[in-house]
């Protein structure tokens, strides 16, 4: 994807790509603080905008300056969470909500501690639930009782996954127990202290659900992540990169900075 280079920086870049179903707009920011600034804007304006909204939540390294922005933009006074419903995307099979590398913890380090987001609002599936069936069930009829998902939004896994969903992932599938790939048990190993063996299960919003919501935002920043944003977007749709799914989304934005812009 071209910048403009004479400014000396890249320059943000907006187009659309059509991908085998709806188009998808492409942001390319120029650094991974602007790539935030953008997913943290569209959110504030979001909530500003549909405060009673449902928001699907990632955790991961990419998210986390949108919830220090988010934060900083609560105290401020710009934006509220008071009337919105949060679902969390995934959690490890295993760790309890007060396990330090639980996806429950991180919310809560680094959002729902910090605004007037409380418990009963957000919902996090339990990586300890004995009947894990009948804990992915209601966790998908909370989201329906809630008015369904309204804005999702995603990371994305250098193999191209979207919450958990891991390559193979049926594009219909539905909240339930998947196993992680050994890549990215490997990539999420540094949460984890040393002699701790990180989970190899996990709970996971399916990418059927995902599809559901009305509006998506993927964020991507590094090189890393640039072949996985490349197979997501310019590939035909399969079950080998679960992001391809999203180009059969209605409303798909992807924010990047250029290091992951860099294979379009
Ligand atoms: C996490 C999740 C994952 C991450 C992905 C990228 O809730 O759903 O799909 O978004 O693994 O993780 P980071 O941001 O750490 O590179």
């Amino acid at each position: 994807m071209k910048t403009d280079a004479a400014s000396g920086l890249a320059q943000k870049v907006q187009t659309k790509l059509s991908g085998h179903g709806q188009p998808m707009t492409i942001v390319v920011e120029p650094s991974v603080e602007a790539v935030a600034a953008h997913v943290h804007d569209a959110l504030v304006e979001h909530l500003q905008r549909t405060p009673r909204t449902v928001l699907g939540l990632p955790t991961g390294g990419t998210p986390i300056p949108v919830y220090a922005r988010l934060v900083e933009s609560y105290r401020a006074g710009r934006c509220s969470f008071k009337h919105a419903t949060t679902f969390n995307l995934d959690e490890y099979i295993g760790l309890g909500a007060e396990h330090p590398a639980s996806y429950a913890a991180y919310m809560r380090e680094n959002l729902f501690d910090h605004v007037d987001c409380s418990v009963g609002q957000y919902h996090i599936l339990d990586g300890l639930a004995e009947d894990v069936e009948a804990e992915c069930a209601a966790y998908e009829n909370a989201m329906a009782a809630s008015g369904g998902l309204e804005l999702v939004l995603l990371g994305i896994g250098q193999n191209a996954h979207i919450g958990f969903n891991e390559p193979g992932s049926d594009f219909h599938a539905r909240t339930r127990a998947v196993d992680l790939a050994p890549s990215t048990v490997a990539a999420n190993a540094r949460y984890f202290r040393e002699g701790q063996q990180p989970p190899t299960k996990a709970l996971s919003m399916g990418i059927g659900t995902i599809l559901e919501a009305r509006r998506i935002i993927v964020m991507a920043t590094g090189s890393s992540k640039a072949k996985a944003v490349r197979r997501m977007m310019t590939e035909a749709p399969s079950r080998d990169v679960p992001a391809s799914a999203l180009q059969f989304a209605t409303d798909v934005t992807i924010v990047l900075d250029p290091a992951a812009a860099a294979e379009l």
